[in-house]
């Protein structure tokens, strides 16, 4: 038995966050983050959405255009860094509900950008050990909630929005997600880290006070572990599959920064045309990047049934991973 993507969706919350506003609000300015990040806008969810109801969105795309029926469904994994509640109930839980669905094995996972790969490793044992048939897996993200909108070094980058994915059972091996990686080292911990609200560090007035439950990131230090780990994932995933970029039909990796999409790109010579690019439109959008950019592909007419999609990513954890993915989504 394989495991395949079968079907995919996302959703984008309507309100934008453009360079210009930010200008506003920080030291910065539209050149600046154009020329360092390639980002031009970003995307906001409202003050009454949360995480779950983006996630919720994205989901009931993906399920539809799976053409199956929501009870066929026997596990949710969502990956966020921005659940609806701290601890519990998970964000999993609450789209299940949303969703009419009960009595289905529902978890989030933590591994910040690298979620959505670290999500399809588990579906795709799950489905290959014969334990589920029909995994949905949730990238979403309301960062918004968590960034610090006075800390220029982080508020310029990132941005709200959700994918899902729906991975099913199959016996033909062209429709199959052929191998996933995911990796970490934890002694890197500190370069992006939400450091108030949990245990090392509980709320109080002080924490509040220090603005610890913000995002925060060692920038430069992290771009240049990520150019690296994404490239040297890239070539191992190929070269452990036997395969070339030149079998790749289109390379997404996670959208952070268009200068470390550039830098991999080069280095790995995949031609422009083949690589999904969102980063300008959505900004970095963590778990739900890589969803978002497969459903941009496919909306965009630039992913048919059939292609070999490479995915790369990189992020908090410090985390990393790659999968190469058929996409299988029939019309
Ligand atoms: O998704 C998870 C993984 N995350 C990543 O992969 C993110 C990786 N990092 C990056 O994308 C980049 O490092 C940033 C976009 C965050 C920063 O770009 P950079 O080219 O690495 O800039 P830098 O941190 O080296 O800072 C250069 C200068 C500094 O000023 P001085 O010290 O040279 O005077 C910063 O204070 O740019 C300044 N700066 C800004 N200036 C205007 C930092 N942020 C801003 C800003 N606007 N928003």
């Amino acid at each position: 038995m394989f495991a395949s993507l079968k079907s995919i969706g996302a959703y984008v919350p309507k309100n934008i966050l453009t360079n210009q506003d930010l200008e506003k609000m920080v030291d910065t300015s539209d050149e600046w983050i154009k020329k360092r990040t390639g980002i031009e806008i970003r995307h906001i969810a409202d003050k009454d959405e949360a995480t779950s109801d983006l996630a919720y969105k994205a989901a009931k795309i993906a399920i539809k255009r799976a053409k199956i029926d929501k009870n066929e469904i026997d596990a949710i994994i969502l990956a966020t860094i921005s659940p609806d509640y701290f601890c519990m109930p998970s964000t999993a839980c609450l789209v299940a509900d949303k969703l009419g669905i009960t009595n289905v094995m529902a978890f989030d996972i933590s591994a910040a950008c690298s979620g959505f790969v670290y999500s399809l490793s588990i579906a795709k044992s799950f489905i290959e050990s014969g334990l589920k048939k029909n995994v949905l897996v949730i990238g979403a993200e309301k960062l918004s909630s968590i960034t610090n909108y006075h800390d220029r070094t982080t508020c310029v980058i990132f941005g709200d929005g959700a994918g899902a994915a729906l991975i099913s059972a199959t016996e033909n091996k062209e429709e199959a997600i052929m191998d996933v990686m995911a990796s970490s080292d934890g002694k890197y911990a500190d370069l992006l880290i939400t450091p108030g609200g949990g245990s090392r560090y509980p709320t109080n007035e002080e924490t509040l006070k220090n603005e610890m439950h913000f995002m925060k990131m060692a920038g430069n230090e992290t771009f240049k572990i990520a150019v690296k780990t994404l490239t040297e994932d890239v070539i191992e995933i190929l070269k452990r599959n036997h395969l070339t970029s030149d079998d790749v039909d289109r390379f997404i990796p996670h959208q952070a920064n268009y200068r470390i999409i550039e830098y991999v790109r080069n280095k790995l010579d995949f031609p422009k045309e083949r690589t999904v690019l969102t980063v300008a439109k959505y900004g970095n959008t963590s778990s739900a990047s890589i969803p978002m950019a497969i459903n941009d592909a496919y909306e965009n007419g630039n992913l048919k049934y059939g292609d070999l999609m490479l995915l790369d990513t990189f992020g908090g954890g410090l985390t990393w991973g790659s999968a190469l993915v058929k996409f299988a989504m029939k019309k």
